[in-house]
Parts: structure tokens; sequence; C-alpha cells
């Protein structure tokens, strides 16, 4: 028999068992229950307790921090996987094979340059825009350039302008970095994988050939396949959200790419930056705590609504940061962000809340010493977390119990008002 839940409204007398599957019952089962005239009904802003979907995709539990890509532990596929390994796994459930993967890497080589046309889209923004705005904008725009996306439920179609994103998202990346710079645009070489490619575009400058070196390469590899997806965050939720009115991949992606700019989320990287810049010292850590005690200011890189223990990936990202140091020489800002980290872990105010250090936190410092400028670090979130989307995006389209989403509001303005004529109004 079906675990129910059994609930009784004493004001109507009506009773009412509803059925649980997955601990969740099913928001419209309460509406049986009737308020006056208005029937029952959760109210949740941010979706603190509600589940939207079922899901195959990433497992995460908050409380003892894990998280898992299609049933693999993250430490693990950071280890032993490439990116391109990994946005297979999301797409399809399973791990590649050696014939898979090639096929799938050459098919992602075989996408990776951009449309003609695209530069002349780019040429209009001003030379200081954000690479945010022109990724959000680039990416809608390319449901011009490949309208076959609209048919999405065709599973070839779906399934090319998928790779078509992947393969190009770091292309647009690295042109709207180079753009900042003004510097010549790197077309893509086919001779390097995902990751090298991805530097090559970004820095090369006069010489003949560019080669990263192979633990710049593979913290490349780790980062990305660290932000590669997350389940229901915001951003990931716009994806789906825009999906669900009938919208291709790049129209519902470059909705996720407004959503992750916000320094709630993937934006928090470039803040955390700002904020031990702002820092500068040492010395100035405990009179930034207090701030934050008071309420003043947030630690950023801190604080997960799903994780209140160490996040997984901030404890991998730790130990990138000695790879890429090892390379590219300390960032001084590492000692503040150790202090920082230090308070976080022992402090009161943070250990009562949960707050341990998220992704965010130092991921900023290894974009820093790659050379990045902050506006950049956001960017390096979306390029990797587009696997993700499409991968959510894939679920959501295939997924018969999905909706248009069409959340309920509790009304608290006034009613049916009698017409004020502009000479009565003050
Ligand atoms: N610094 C100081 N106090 C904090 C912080 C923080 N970073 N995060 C949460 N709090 C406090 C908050 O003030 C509240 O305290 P009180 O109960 O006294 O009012 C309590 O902790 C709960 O916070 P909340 O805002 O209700 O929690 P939330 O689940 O809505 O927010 C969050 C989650 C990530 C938005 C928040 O922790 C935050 O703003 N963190 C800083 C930004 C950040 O690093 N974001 C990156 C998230 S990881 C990357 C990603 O997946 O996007």
């Amino acid at each position: 028999m079906a675990d129910m839940l059994q609930i009784r409204y004493p004001a109507t007398g009506v009773e009412a068992e509803l059925a649980i599957t997955d601990a969740t019952i099913k928001a419209p089962d309460l509406r049986q229950f009737r308020i006056g005239e208005e029937p029952l009904a959760t109210f949740d802003p941010g979706f603190m307790n509600t589940a939207v979907c079922r899901s195959s995709i990433t497992y995460i539990d908050g409380e003892a921090g894990i998280l898992e890509y299609r049933g693999y532990p993250i430490a693990e596929l950071a280890e032993k996987s490439t990116y391109l390994e990994v946005a297979y796994l999301l797409l399809n459930g399973e791990l590649p094979n050696p014939a898979q993967l090639a096929d799938w890497e050459l098919l992602i080589t075989e996408h990776r340059m951009l449309p003609d046309k695209l530069r002349t889209v780019l040429a209009g923004f001003p030379y200081d825009a954000h690479p945010m705005t022109i990724l959000m904008a680039s990416v809608a725009a390319f449901y011009s350039f490949y309208p076959d996306a609209r048919n999405f439920e065709d599973p070839a179609a779906r399934d090319l302008n998928i790779a078509r994103l992947i393969a190009k998202m770091p292309t647009l990346a690295a042109f709207a970095y180079r753009k900042g710079k003004a510097r010549p645009y790197v077309n893509p070489d086919d001779n390097y994988g995902y990751c090298h490619n991805f530097l090559a575009m970004l820095f090369k400058q006069n010489e003949r050939r560019y080669v990263a070196d192979d633990r710049l390469v593979r913290a490349m590899e780790v980062l990305f396949i660290l932000h590669a997806d997350h389940e229901q965050n915001c951003s990931t939720n716009a994806v789906r959200s825009v999906a669900s009115s009938g919208n291709d991949l790049y129209t519902s992606a470059s909705a996720g790419i407004g959503a992750l700019h916000g320094p709630l989320h993937g934006g928090a990287n470039e803040a955390v930056l700002k904020m031990l810049r702002e820092i500068g010292s040492v010395d100035r850590v405990p009179e930034f705590i207090e701030g934050v005690k008071a309420g003043k200011v947030r630690m950023m890189g801190f604080g997960h609504r799903v994780y209140k223990n160490y996040d997984p990936r901030a404890k991998i990202i730790k130990k990138s940061v000695e790879d890429v140091f090892e390379v590219t020489g300390v960032n001084p800002l590492l000692k503040v962000a150790q202090e920082l980290e230090k308070y976080g872990l022992n402090d009161d105010y943070f250990v009562s809340r949960r707050l341990y250090p998220n992704v965010d936190f130092y991921s900023g410092l290894i974009y820093e010493a790659l050379g990045f400028p902050p506006e950049m670090f956001t960017v390096l979130f979306a390029v990797p977390r587009t696997s993700g989307w499409a991968a959510q995006y894939q679920e959501f389209i295939t997924d018969p119990e999905q909706k248009i989403m069409r959340p309920k509001q509790i009304y608290t303005g006034a009613r049916t008002r009698e017409y004020v004529p502009m000479e009565q109004r003050g």
C-alpha cells in the first residue's frame, strides 16, 4: 500500500489522505481543501522545499557533501575523466567507450567554428561590454543561424544542436575575451583537445604554435568537470522554464547564462575576487568578518542553498589551486582567502548557520592566476555548465510529466477600483 499523509482541516471538517511518492506529496492534491473560496496551495518563494521534476542526471546530498553525476562520485570523475567524457556521461547516462568517445570528440571538433556573420554581431558590442552579455546575446543569436533547433522533438536535430552549442561555447568565450583586449580572434585548432584548444584561443600571441603547460590543461579539465552540472540550480531552472514554453536549446541556454550571471549564483566567483582585493591583506580580515557578522556584507564564496557541509567541489578546487600556482606562482590573495576560510570554519556565526566554502571560493584565484580579468570568471563557469544545461534541457523535453512553468501567486494588491480620470489625479 502506498505511503499516505493524513490531513484534516478543522474549520470545515474536511479530511483527506494524500499519497506520498518519493518523499513528496503532489501540490495539486491539496486543492481539495477549500480555505473560504480558495483552494489550498503551498507558498514557497525561492523553491525552498518544492521538487519541480524527476531527474536522473545529478545527485546531491547537501548534508553529507556528496555530488554525483549519473551515479559517479565527482572526485573520481575529476581525477580520471576529461570534460568531454563527462559531458557525454551527462547527456547519455553512461561513460563513453573508446569508439564512442572518439566519435563524440570528432563531432565537437567539427562544430567549433562560429558562424561567420556572428563576427558582425560581436563587432556591434562596445569595446568594454561585459563578456557575459556578449555570451548571452550570441547564444540567443545562434537560433537565427540554426533554426532547425526548433525541431527539438526530433532526436537527431536535438543531438546536433546540443553538439553545436557545446562545441562553440569555448570559441565564443575566447572571442568575447579577446574583443575586450582588442586582440585578433584565434580560430579553433583541430589538433588540440577541448580545453587545450580553449587556452590556445584565449592566450595565443605571436608564437607559431601555442603549447599550454599540461598542468594548466588538466586544471582546466578539472574545473570544467566540477562546473558541468548541479541539478536544479537557478540557471538550470531558468533553462527548463524557458524551454517549457516550447523554446529551442539556444534561447533556453541564453536564459541560463543570464541567470548564472547574478552574484548569488555564478557571478559569485567574480564577487569573491573583488572581496579579496578589497580586504587586501590578512590583518584586515578580522574587521571584514565583523562587517559580515553585523550583516553589512556577505562573505562571497561561502554558503549554499543545498550544501550544509563542505562543498565537495571546493575540496577538489583547493588541490587544483596548488597545481596551478606551481606553474604561475602563488597569488598573494591566497593568504587572505585562507585566513577567511579559517574564520569561516571556526567562528560561531558561520558554524551555526552551516556556511562552508563553496565552489566559487577558490576558483577565482585560479582564474586570476591564469591571467583572466574578473569579468571573465563567470564565462568560465558558463562554458562547462552548457553540457549540464543541455542534458537538463533534453531531459525536460522528453519528460511527459512536464508542463509549461506557471507558478501561482498570492495577490496582495487593490481590487476592482474606480478609474480616476487624469484631471482628478493629484
Ligand atoms: N555570508 C554571510 N552570511 C551568510 C552568507 C554569506 N555568504 N550566506 C548566508 N548567510 C546567512 C544569511 O544572512 C542568513 O542569516 P540569518 O539566518 O541570520 O538571516 C543565513 O545565513 C541563511 O542565508 P540565506 O540567504 O537564507 O540562504 P540561501 O539558501 O537563500 O542562500 C546563497 C544561499 C548561496 C545565496 C547564500 O549563502 C549567499 O549569498 N552566498 C554568497 C554568494 C555565493 O557564494 N554564491 C555562490 C553559490 S555556489 C555557486 C552556485 O552554485 O551558484
